[in-house]
């Protein structure tokens, strides 16, 4: 059975070989997937505990000569991916990467004639393709294609779980594309398709979106500037269109040889920044309903997490049922909280720190932590519905943190102790002032597996629960410290006196991941 999307009642699971399954990932760098350069590094890759590699197959590699198809990378990173039981979300490096068009294959690069390119507003041409045109469109849809029919060829045990289009799409350092056809479009009226998918969809679109439009006078017919006045916003809105479109045409070609979940990602907006400062008109919250309208046939929109606040950019990404995936994140030790509150808050899709192969140190190890207590919890997070994921929820680790899980209420407070030294567990003077640049993070994951029982699961977390119906007390009936093993609970300790603070609270100590079983009373 194809791995797709399903709903499962209230999230929405990759399936892969008929079951519900959460992406363990990890991203590597831009040039690490060759088999020859990733083969000493899978012992790495495996003692982190992934069990999905995400990495790029790029158009230069497959199709250096122009309708001459060159399959051994690709082939080689299916095979050894399938021999080290680690599935794989292919990025497809094609029109653009980081706005770029670096990965087109030069016969195509140096066919500027036939391949146009997008020019900032003095006119001159930029080393990213413009979706405007029609020729690098069809010409990428094609090569999309083939390789979607190579996998539907080849990949008969289904190693590839789900394909990115392109990678961080986005204009930069001009927020819109300047080049004679982009100018005619820019000056032509809004496609009919776009405002009546805003029109049907008025209630829910971004507020932005919604405002600049109603400012504009809510037209439904006009050039760009008409419908959503003029400035740099409206720049992006056309761009994210065309882009859409572009995206959608190459989407489609793909899906018709091999229907495999796709999506697309985005490089995210550094705070203050103004479109054309940012890689502008990508998958960003603010154009979602743009790119959704423009491109029907990708399955959710994706985030590449990088800035600090992860909570933030999350939770902007599942807006209007947009299943969430960070195919990229921040390799540092907070991605391995960061991971338990994909899963918690969002019963994400997956997550995937991006230079996997390059994480070491404490990021590595809490990362590994992280990933065993997902991997032992993943049948608990695919059975019930109310789970959460708790993070700092800013640099006051002391304020007390309010999560409703049900008719329950968490308030859980935070501690971060300084990293000890890695090499022999020993602080010494040096290490010591090293340490205080690395701090470890705090964070949890909680499921609720029954009326009065919770499994909580992370580091450096002490919680307490109210119960704001009866407004009855909630003690702590019992609590054990333990681990899951194919969804059965082994105890390894009973946790009460100090460990529970005399049972007035449950506490995931700093410093290392674990996980507990809960079951509180009222009285
Ligand atoms: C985001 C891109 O999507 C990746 O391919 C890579 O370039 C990273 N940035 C580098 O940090």
């Amino acid at each position: 059975m194809l791995p797709h999307l399903r709903t499962d009642g209230t999230a929405t699971r990759l399936v892969v070989d008929g079951e519900p399954f959460l992406i363990l990932g990890g991203e590597l760098g831009n040039s690490s997937m060759e088999r020859a350069y990733l083969d000493p590094l899978w012992p790495g890759l495996e003692a982190l505990g992934l069990n999905t590699l995400v990495a790029p197959v790029t158009w230069e590699a497959i199709e250096p000569v122009e309708g001459d198809f060159d399959w051994t990378m690709l082939d080689e990173l299916v095979e050894d991916c399938t021999a080290h039981g680690m599935r794989l979300v292919l990025l497809w490096f094609g029109s653009w990467k980081n706005s770029m068009s670096c990965y087109g294959p030069g016969w195509v690069k140096t066919d500027t004639a036939r391949f146009g390119r997008a020019h900032d507003e003095h006119g001159r041409a930029q080393e990213i393709l413009s979706p405007f045109g029609k020729e690098a469109r069809d010409a990428d849809a094609r090569a999309f294609a083939a390789l979607m029919r190579r996998l539907r060829e080849t990949d008969e045990r289904h190693t590839v779980v789900m394909v990115q289009v392109e990678n961080e799409i986005g204009m930069i350092p001009s927020a819109r594309d300047h080049s004679p056809a982009a100018q005619a479009a820019f000056d032509d009226e809004v496609p009919a398709a776009l405002v009546g998918h805003l029109t049907e969809h008025r209630d829910t679109i971004d507020a932005a979106l919604r405002e600049r439009w109603a400012a504009a006078g809510c037209r439904t017919q006009g050039t760009w500037t008409d419908v959503f006045g003029p400035g740099d916003a409206t720049d992006e809105l056309f761009m994210a269109w065309h882009f859409g479109r572009y995206v959608q045409a190459v989407t489609a070609a793909g899906k018709a040889e091999l229907p495999l979940p796709m999506y697309t990602n985005a490089a995210l907006i550094r705070p203050g920044h103004r479109p054309g400062q940012y890689p502008s008109a990508g998958p960003l919250p603010h154009l979602s309903d743009v790119w959704r309208a423009a491109a029907p046939d990708l399955d959710f929109l994706a985030p590449d997490i990088y800035f600090p606040d992860f909570v933030g950019w999350a939770d902007a990404y599942v807006r209007a049922g947009n299943p969430l995936f960070v195919p990229e994140a921040l390799r540092s030790t907070d991605a391995s909280v960061n991971a338990l509150y994909a899963f918690g808050a969002h019963r994400a899709l997956g997550f995937s720190p991006f230079g996997i192969e390059t994480i070491e140190g404490h990021a590595a190890a809490l990362l590994r932590s992280s990933y065993d207590v997902l991997r032992r919890l993943t049948p608990l997070l695919l059975a019930h519905d109310e789970t959460v994921g708790l993070l700092p929820p800013s640099d006051d680790q002391r304020v007390p943190h309010r999560v409703d899980i049900g008719d329950l209420v968490l308030h859980a407070t935070y501690e971060r102790i300084a990293a000890p030294s890695l090499a022999d567990g020993v602080i010494n003077e040096a290490d010591d002032r090293a340490a205080d640049r690395t701090r470890l993070p705090a964070g949890a994951i909680v499921v609720r597996t029954g009326p009065d029982e919770l499994v909580v699961a992370g580091i450096g977390v002490t919680l307490t629960f109210t119960d704001p119906t009866t407004h009855a007390t909630v003690g702590i009936l019992a609590c054990e410290e333990g681990t899951y093993d194919d969804g059965e609970w082994h105890r390894l300790r009973r946790l009460n006196g100090d460990q529970t603070h005399q049972g007035r609270h449950v506490r995931l100590e700093p410093g290392r991941f674990a996980i507990q079983r809960v079951r509180v009373y009222r009285y």
